[in-house]
């Protein structure tokens, strides 16, 4: 290698470089003949450059030349010069200048490949995630790791600059309950026993907080043993932080300050701080989610008023079984959506536990269609009520609240794709707060940590959180951004006896706590400062950045939808003598 290194890059030479003999190191991308002179482009992270083997060179780098399949790795040596005028490409940022090649040493060979390297591989999952160290050399999967790097080092940046200490907390710990399963890893030194690893460094921050670290933070690995989603993976990351002596606005000005740095560092975009903020009821009751795309409006409306003077009995029974009933107005979709396509608007909001979904469409004369001839004669309050014009459509969800809420966002989310109403190029970010502290689990007939139980109350519920945790809301936040869930995050409880008062409201007895979380409300009996904070999930973050409907294409070496590396083959089967080391025996599943 001494004499080949490389004296540029890929991507660095221009047409100031003219006449210079310099030597490239990359990847063979593209190798044409044309009448016996080889055009060849080599490619490294930094771009591609056209390398040129003249018709006059000694037959001997001639033939070389001509060998060099697609992705061999390659030094050459040569002497930059300007293309031909008809030649120069505008859209290459080497694309003036072409190398006149003197001298070609194959560094390694390769095999025939599975899949061509393009910008973007179409190639099948399985082959790109066998094959990852391939496919990350697409440019648009370098282009995308690279943001990545960026993107965490925006982050870095500003919480170091802003007196935030970055400290690592272990990875073997006691479980940590996020409400996911826990990924556990089996001790030898301690038979039968098990570490597990960190769904989140939660607990770990908090004893930090104790400690006097108050302002921390970390890029940590965490591990859920959940089924692998579009924006989840099994192990992923978060930026992690906590701060002492802090109310909610502390913990969400930073959290915009981050935003706003990686912002501009990796896309010269100015953010607008502070974020919208949107209450948890709001978001439900206009939006139908708690992580609403706000990027298109088509809010809901409340349609009760006009019931009672109708005779629709459907609508009656639900608002008298303290149900709701509400309205979304589309704009211009009575002429494109038939029966047909309303129809399978219904089935999207049956799949949310809706019975059906009623309609109608404005029309210059008054109210057509669908339950319409129930309300005929209030077409005039409906229009000008709901702000409905000539050629809108009216959907109507009547339900329970939850599901009238949801069942009506779900449809609200499918009409934003599938009349295009979304702009791409747009970031739209807000903060949904003020969630319930507890959520009921019907199946399980018990009350469940909304987040975590590691969250605060809001003050006006300290007194009435135990007999009565429905309506109580908590100092809970999610950052969101286009309709995902970014981050989350709390004010935590720091206060051993309100801990084991939450503890038992979600069905925590007092030996279970003691034995699960006995350290975390052991320190909090010296001395522990209030304090909350949130993670973002950094895999998401990037995704939304990089415009990808999927984190895997953000991180380097993700599981498949089945939880599995194709390259590796893992998780796999070990050897007899590790399972003895570890004291463990594998009971098979009996097959189907
Ligand atoms: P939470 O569980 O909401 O909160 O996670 C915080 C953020 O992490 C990201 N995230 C994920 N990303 C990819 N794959 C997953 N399986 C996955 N799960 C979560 C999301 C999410 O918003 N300890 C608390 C934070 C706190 O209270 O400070 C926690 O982990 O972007």
């Amino acid at each position: 290698m001494e004499k080949m290194k490389r004296t540029a890059t890929c991507g660095s030479l221009r047409a100031s470089d003219e006449n210079k003999t310099i030597i490239l190191n990359g990847w063979v991308h593209r190798n044409r003949d044309h009448g016996g002179i080889h055009f060849i482009n080599l490619r490294d992270r930094y771009g591609e450059t056209q390398i040129v083997v003249d018709e006059d060179v000694p037959a001997e780098l001639a033939e070389l030349a001509g060998s060099l399949k697609f992705e061999y790795c390659v030094a050459i040596e040569g002497v930059v010069r300007k293309r031909p005028d008809a030649m120069i490409n505008p859209d290459m940022p080497t694309g003036e200048i072409e190398v006149s090649v003197k001298k070609i040493e194959v560094l390694n060979t390769c095999l025939t490949l599975p899949f061509m390297i393009e910008d973007e591989t179409d190639s099948n999952e399985t082959a790109r995630l066998k094959y990852r160290y391939l496919d990350l050399r697409s440019k648009g999967m370098q282009e995308r790791i690279i943001l990545r790097s960026k993107v965490t080092h925006a982050a870095r940046d500003f919480l170091q600059r802003t007196g935030f200490l970055e400290i690592e907390t272990p990875t073997l710990i006691k479980s940590t309950p996020e409400g996911a399963r826990d990924f556990l890893v089996p001790s030898r030194l301690h038979a039968g026993k098990f570490f597990a690893l960190p769904q989140s460094p939660q607990l770990y921050k908090q004893l930090l907080m104790v400690s006097g670290f108050d302002k921390y933070f970390q890029v940590a690995r965490c591990y859920r043993d959940e089924d692998a989603r579009g924006d989840r993976q099994l192990e992923f990351t978060q930026v992690d932080l906590e701060m002492s002596f802090v109310s909610r606005d502390d913990v969400l000005t930073v959290t915009e300050g981050i935003m706003a740095n990686v912002f501009k560092e990796t896309m010269g975009v100015e953010l607008q701080t502070p974020f919208e903020r949107l209450s948890y009821d709001d978001a439900m009751n206009l939006y139908g989610s708690d992580k609403p795309d706000l990027r298109f409006e088509m809010a809901f409306q409340d349609f009760a008023p006009f019931v009672p003077g109708s005779d629709f009995s459907v609508f009656k029974s639900v608002l008298e079984s303290d149900g709701v009933v509400k309205a979304m107005v589309v704009p211009g979709a009575a002429a494109a959506y038939s029966r047909k396509k309303i129809t399978e608007l219904e089935d999207t909001a049956k799949t949310y536990g809706a019975r059906g979904l009623a309609w109608m469409k404005v029309t210059a004369e008054g109210l057509d269609g669908g339950v319409s001839k129930f309300f005929g004669d209030q077409a005039d309050a409906i229009k000008s009520g709901l702000g409905a014009n000539d050629g809108d459509l009216i959907l109507l969800m009547a339900a329970d609240w939850k599901t009238a809420c949801t069942s009506l966002g779900a449809v609200r989310s499918r009409l934003g794709k599938d009349l295009d109403l979304i702009d791409e190029s747009v970031f739209r970010f807000c903060w949904i707060v003020d969630f319930p502290l507890f959520e009921y689990n019907e199946d399980e007939q018990a009350w469940e940590p909304a987040h975590h139980m590691f969250s605060m109350p809001q003050d006006q519920y300290l007194d009435t959180f135990e007999s009565d945790p429905g309506p109580v809301k908590g100092d809970l936040y999610d950052l969101v951004l286009n309709g995902y869930e970014l981050a989350s995050g709390s004010i935590r409880v720091h206060d051993p006896e309100l801990q084991q008062k939450i503890f038992n409201v979600v069905g925590f007895p007092k030996e279970q706590a003691e034995e699960r979380f006995g350290y975390l409300l052991e320190s909090f009996r010296y001395g522990a400062p209030p304090h909350g904070g949130l993670a973002f999930g950094l895999d998401r973050l990037v995704m939304i950045l990089a415009g990808k409907s999927s984190i895997k294409e953000v991180i380097p070496f993700p599981k498949n939808s089945a939880g599995m590396s194709p390259m590796d083959e893992s998780p796999a089967l070990v050897d007899e003598p590790q399972l003895n080391d570890l004291h463990l025996q594998v009971v098979m599943p009996e097959e189907d």
